[in-house]
């Protein structure tokens, strides 16, 4: 007789290559495939308990109460958990960040995968890591990518049945860091769920996917190869495109602030004098400098010294989604 009750940790992920707009986004199948690296050091810690007493379901996170679309999202998960493991009872949901929530850092990756796998586990479904990371990618895309160790790779698939994440490398497989560099911590405009729906209305969307899979490729070989300056042009090039899918929408997303450009043209610069310094930008004004881990906590304590910034995270390559007793 299983407990019903399971806890699991997950990373959140920082995509190299973006997931941005859905073929069917009821099922969030994506438009391209997309790759990313785990955040070590930044973790949700979720529990997910069936109990027979429960008339709804139940979600706390950070220690407070959440209703409305939030927890219609939790619960449709739930909901998939149920149908397959013929369960009817309801849950109790609990999750903690060790990152602090209004930073501006998703959360979403990280909460929908571990939300995932407790639920699975918890309803004692002995599920693959890719059923997992196929019912995470149903809460929040970008989950799935946090279910699988290490270097990640997202493949679009042709159906709801094989598209998943998968691991491309292991977590010591390169020596990266990311400094998320937090410029401005109000919350975004536009959330991810909603920019994704208003992708096709840029004109520049279709040649962004058109290419996809040139940069998909450049990106997974610079991995493999520990190939820095290949992964710095590729990563930049692919978060510019987006962001430039995202100003051209209609209507018109702007997530940059006038720090976010700052930072931008700072770690230009500090590449061209050679450092090994990359940026990447989500849906949201804050600076992933991808870098060596050896400059990591220089690259940081310089980033933090810049007008605009107002803090700084490393994180190291994390591992996959994992249970916790
Ligand atoms: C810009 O996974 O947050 O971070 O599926 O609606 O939850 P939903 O969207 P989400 O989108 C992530 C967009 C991105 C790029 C990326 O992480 O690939």
């Amino acid at each position: 007789m299983p407990t019903h009750t399971a806890t699991a940790i997950s990373n959140p992920n920082i995509a190299f290559i973006k997931y941005w707009g859905n073929r069917n986004n009821a099922l969030r199948l994506p438009v391209n495939g997309s790759i990313s690296m785990n955040l070590d050091g930044l973790f949700t810690r979720t529990s997910v308990s069936f109990q027979p007493s429960l008339a709804f379901d139940e979600l706390i996170i950070n220690t407070h109460d959440v209703m409305g679309k939030g927890l219609e999202r939790v619960s449709a998960i739930l909901d998939i958990v149920r149908e397959n493991a013929g369960l009817t009872w309801k849950a109790e949901v609990v999750s903690e960040n060790n990152f602090p929530t209004g930073a501006g850092i998703a959360s979403s990756a990280a909460a929908f995968a571990a939300l995932a796998m407790a639920a699975a586990q918890a309803a004692g479904l002995n599920w693959s890591e890719a059923a997992i990371s196929r019912l995470a990618r149903l809460g929040s895309g970008s989950a799935a990518r946090s279910v699988p160790t290490g270097f990640v790779e997202w493949k679009m698939g042709t159906s709801d049945n094989d598209c998943y994440a998968v691991s491309i490398a292991p977590p010591e497989h390169w020596s990266l860091a990311d400094c998320v560099t937090v410029v401005n911590a109000g919350h975004k405009t536009t959330g991810s769920t909603e920019g994704h729906a208003l992708a096709s209305t840029s004109p520049l969307q279709a040649s962004r996917v058109a290419d996809a899979p040139r940069r998909l490729d450049i990106c997974r070989s610079a991995i493999f190869n520990r190939d820095f300056d290949a992964l710095a042009a590729v990563i930049e090039h692919d978060s510019d495109i987006m962001h430039a899918v995202m100003m051209t929408s209609q209507p018109a997303l702007f997530y940059w602030k006038p720090a976010t450009l700052s930072v931008m043209e700072t770690v230009r610069e500090w590449r061209k004098g050679g450092m090994p310094v990359a940026y990447t930008i989500d849906a949201g004004p804050n600076v992933h400098v991808i870098c060596l881990q050896e400059i990591a906590a220089n690259v940081a304590d310089t980033l933090r010294a810049l007008p605009g910034v107002a803090n700084v995270l490393v994180a190291t390559p994390g591992k996959s989604a994992r249970l916790v007793s």
